[in-house]
């Protein structure tokens, strides 16, 4: 039995998660195992139920259960300026990383080779085929230093610290090249090594540790050429490991890769074994309600949470070739529809899924 925190949030996450949940069901029914939902509020929900974003009774939940799968959580453009929605995202989101030291975000980037005419790149660049995986560090950098709006001689002045310490850059780099050695055995180290002092350090540990995975192939690459070499010539990375606030940037690129964010899962660990599963889009506001919000992110997201946190590998691969299938089959939710393909909402997708399960 799995006991898992189901975090829907606000905007798609409900309705993306209940398809979600069903897909679960179904492997829970098939493969004899038997998946305890516990919700819990988060976001914009959580702030109108208890006045917080990321509320005590949420984290204990959490805290109580095997793995969470969060949706996603955030407001309207137009109503941003509200207290509900004005530090929604970064309480919740940075609120829950550092609770559990969730410090390795995997973000994977797939071009499906039948989904190849939505990707905004040229034929010839998406041919040579497009597979990695950012694994970004979630807890250092600039976003933990100090923040602050300071006055001197008159002059407002902002300031943000940015710190790595060698245990940080070291747990990360550990978890990068494992990752590697499980893929294709190579491995890009992106930095501003050229500039930044945590960038010196960030390479000098990088290479220290490489040298315990003879076995994976790697570079230094430094993130203005990576955020170029993501869109010119995509196909030569495999992992592409980073710091932070490189890897929020690069993740962003990369996204754009598979022609919509409505396909993009991502995972958050910790150091034993705890973790979080969630798309990498935002909650789509715009579009929520109306029942056509791709709900394939948050399925594969939570197949990455049978790999990662139950290793229930058949079962996860059973999802992803159960989506992988019905993208072959011809059916498209909105956002990555083209002519000639059978548009569906999001409980029509998971239908076809659940019958290709
Ligand atoms: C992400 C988001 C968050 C981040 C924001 C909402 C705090 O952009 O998960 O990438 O910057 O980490
Ligand atoms: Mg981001």
């Amino acid at each position: 039995m799995y006991k898992i925190s189901i975090l829907s949030g606000d905007g798609i996450g409900p309705e993306v998660m209940e398809q979600t949940l069903r897909i679960l069901d179904k492997i829970a029914a098939k493969y004899n195992h038997q998946f305890e939902y516990k919700p819990a509020f988060i976001g914009g929900v959580a702030y109108d139920k208890f006045g917080k974003h990321f509320p005590d009774e949420t984290k204990e939940i959490c805290q109580n259960s095997d793995a969470i799968l969060f949706g996603s959580v955030g407001g309207p453009v137009s109503k941003l300026h509200e207290p509900k929605w004005a530090t929604c995202e970064r309480d919740a989101l940075l609120g829950i990383r550092k609770t559990f030291n969730f410090h390795c975000n995997l973000r994977p980037a797939k071009v499906y080779p039948e989904l190849a005419n939505i990707c905004p790149l040229k034929k010839e660049i998406v041919d040579q085929g497009i597979d990695l995986i950012v694994v970004r560090e979630l807890l250092g950098g600039l976003y933990f230093g100090k923040h602050e709006i300071l006055e001197e001689n008159g002059q407002r002045l902002g300031r943000d610290i940015m710190e790595y310490r060698e245990e940080q850059i070291k747990l990360i780099a550990h978890d990068g090249f494992k990752i590697a050695q499980k893929r294709s055995k190579h491995l890009t180290s992106v930095d501003k090594a050229n500039v930044l002092d945590c960038s010196k350090l960030w390479r000098q540990i990088i290479e220290e540790v490489a040298k315990e995975y003879k076995d994976v192939q790697y570079n230094h690459m430094l993130v203005d050429n990576a955020a170029m070499q993501l869109i010119k010539n995509p196909a030569q990375f495999d992992v592409i490991l980073t710091e932070n606030t490189f890897g929020d940037i690069l993740s962003d690129s990369a996204a754009v890769l598979p022609g919509s964010l409505g396909l993009m899962a991502s995972a958050s660990l910790n150091k034993d074994d705890f973790s979080m599963y969630e798309p990498s889009g935002g909650s789509a506001q715009d579009i929520a309600g109306k029942g056509i919000a791709n709900p394939i992110a948050q399925i594969l997201s939570a197949a990455m949470m049978l790999k990662y946190s139950f290793n229930l590998l058949k079962e996860a691969n059973v999802i992803e070739n159960a989506v992988n299938k019905t993208l072959k089959d011809g059916f498209r939710t909105s956002d990555i529809y083209s002519d000639g393909t059978k548009k569906v909402g999001s409980k029509e997708m998971t239908d076809e899924i659940l019958e290709r399960i």
